[in-house]
């Protein structure tokens, strides 16, 4: 549990006013400056970004849209630089309606052409791109020989674990069931202790059209939404995107993908073992015995949070024999019970209801369908489990549920207490052995508590929970992502979609202590433009700068007519979705 007492700093910074507006804010005495934009040339000898003149090589070569998780990595590899490094970000989905002109909403998948189809598929997936801080603040090194874009387009990935060549796996174009060209919609992600990247593929089942039913897959489909509703155009040019003709192809996206950033030429690894299912995060952890672990939500109401065990042990100071050990291991999925215990429950082939009777004729076969292998050995389905962090000072782990407004009141549990949340909340979780380091996150039972219960705490009705001293300013709703800086204090970014505008609250980053006299006392410290969404913080690691996605800037608005045109505010230029860093002014510690 908690404990009374923190050495962490007071977060000093005076919280910012709730207020919608079309540019950033940040909290007085703080920087916001922006890195990189969509469309940012990743190479020499390119020209300035004219979104009307984009085509599907170009964005190859530039910034792609709706950046999501950032990853710091230091330059050179191994060290703590803070000022120089490797900026990875993820690139999870694209706006046709923003990226396009002449487009209007529901209407744009239908009305894109091909070459519009290519875009936007180039411009899903990540970016690697190097970074320096000078006196200026932050700049993207240009041409940089790092500079890399992955794209669901073009860049072949390969499969490897048990599902790995699975005749589930294989279609015409790739008999091997190896070889899968790109990866989707690229949400939040993870560091490995060894330098590389996780990035996982989550809403992937809104690419696909088709109707599944018939196929072969018709259960697997339905269970990850593949339902002939599909919410871009690219069906209608490439067979791939159609499960009636292609029913595999989904099979092979819905992974943990690991990238090495270091070598440019690398290929990235679709890491079968962790499963497969809507992957919001990866976070990692080493434990007392060498292992690591792994944590993992699937983002969907009524869904599970997982977790990942290495067999191998990890071997610091050197990387390369470290590369294959998310290969083998134990997935897990999470059962809370109302007596404060967590019990991670393992998906092994063969064990309890998890065979040939159910389906499951070997481990290929329950990581593809991890969701219903978990389902059958009885995971609590949670309020759309989304980022999962652990703390570095104190060792607990920190699950954000974003909302679920479909739970109904005889569908309440212990850990997820409220019926049609619409707020979030975020749990505990304490592994056995001790703080920091001393945690075991491979036990088989942890302890889990309620950190916080999202909303307005001033509405009885919503039954929210903080800090007594909590601010009108300083409550949020729909954590999403999150980060710990240096002390252990956590840093929360929201993202309430549409609901933002409708209670006039924006989206951003919260500061709280987790210990101590403070903990919950929640403080609101950065908002995103309108009609955006708050990703991807990362601090370096002196803590001295903090930097975050702005994801979507005018979503609901189109080209011609948005809402905002950050960060730019120039009359021939859309809203970009950009990267942004945070420093003090002084050049102090975030937070204070
Ligand atoms: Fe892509 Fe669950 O956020
Ligand atoms: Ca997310
Ligand atoms: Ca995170
Ligand atoms: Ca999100």
């Amino acid at each position: 549990a908690a404990k009374a007492e923190t050495s962490a700093p007071a977060l000093s910074f005076q919280e910012l006013a709730k207020s919608i507006t079309e540019d950033q804010q940040v909290a007085a005495g703080y920087k916001a400056q922006v890195v990189v934009s969509w469309g940012d040339a990743l190479h020499g000898g390119m020209d300035a970004f004219d979104p009307l003149l984009l085509t599907p090589a170009e964005q190859e070569r530039r910034f792609g849209y709706n950046n999501d998780f950032i990853g710091f990595m230091p330059l050179p590899v191994g060290s703590q630089a803070s000022d120089h490094g490797l900026l990875c970000v993820n690139h999870e989905y694209t706006n046709t309606e923003l990226m396009f002109s002449g487009l209007k909403g529901e209407s744009a998948k239908d009305l894109i052409s091909e070459d519009q189809a290519k875009v936007e598929m180039a411009a899903h997936g990540h970016t690697i791109v190097e970074v320096k801080k000078g006196k200026d603040g932050w700049a993207v090194v240009a041409d940089s020989r790092y500079n890399r874009r992955i794209s669901f387009l073009s860049t072949v990935c390969e499969a490897t674990g048990p599902a790995a060549g699975h005749a589930r796996l294989k279609t015409k174009a790739d008999p091997s069931g190896r070889k899968i060209v790109g990866t989707l919609n690229n949400c939040a992600g993870g560091k490995t202790p060894w330098g590389t990247i996780l990035t996982a593929e989550e809403n992937i089942h809104q690419y696909f059209a088709g109707n599944p039913e018939g196929t072969p897959e018709a259960r697997n489909h339905k269970r990850m939404g593949i339902e002939n509703k599909p919410e871009y155009g690219w069906g209608r040019f490439f067979e791939r995107m159609d499960v009636s003709k292609e029913p595999n192809e989904p099979n092979r996206f819905g992974w943990l993908v690991e990238i090495d950033p270091y070598d440019p030429s690398s290929t990235p690894k679709k890491r079968t073992a962790l499963g497969r299912f809507k992957h919001e995060a990866g976070t990692c952890v080493v434990n007392p015995d060498g292992r690591v672990t792994v944590y993992t939500g699937d983002d969907e109401r009524f869904e599970y949070l997982y977790r990942f065990v290495t067999k191998g042990k990890f071997v610091p100071n050197d990387r390369k024999a470290n590369m294959g050990l998310l290969d083998e291991g134990t997935l897990s999925v999470a059962r809370f019970d109302a007596n404060g215990t967590v019990s991670w429950l393992p998906l092994i082939h063969g064990k309890g209801k998890l065979t040939a009777e159910n389906g499951f004729a070997s481990q290929a076969d329950v990581v593809i369908e991890a969701r219903r292998a978990s389902e059958l050995l009885g995971a609590t389905p949670m309020d759309r489990p989304e980022d999962v962090e652990t703390n570095p000072v104190n060792g607990r782990v920190y699950v954000m549920l974003t909302n679920n407004t479909k739970r109904k009141p005889e569908q309440v549990d212990a850990a997820n207490p409220r019926a049609n949340n619409a707020y979030g909340h975020i749990l505990e979780l304490t592994a056995p052995g001790g703080e920091g380091k001393a945690a075991n996150h491979t036990a088989d039972t942890y302890q889990w508590d309620i950190l916080l219960l999202a909303g307005d705490p001033s509405k009885p009705d919503v039954g929210a929970r903080y800090h007594p001293d909590v601010t009108s300013n300083g409550w949020l709703a729909a954590p999403d992502n999150c980060t710990f800086d240096n002390h252990g204090r956590l840093w929360i970014a929201t993202d309430q979609g549409g609901d933002q505008a409708k209670r006039g609250v924006p989206d951003g980053i919260y500061a709280t202590q987790v210990d101590g006299a403070q903990r919950a006392l929640t403080k609101f410290f950065y908002a995103v433009p309108r009609d955006a969404e708050m990703c991807g913080p990362e601090f370096t690691p002196d803590g001295k700068t903090l930097f975050v996605s702005v994801q979507h800037p005018g979503e609901g608005s189109t080209y011609d007519k948005p809402s905002t045109r950050f960060p730019r505010f120039k009359a021939d230029m859309p809203p970009l979705p950009s990267v942004v860093a945070i420093t003090k002014k002084d050049g102090g510690e975030i937070g204070g």
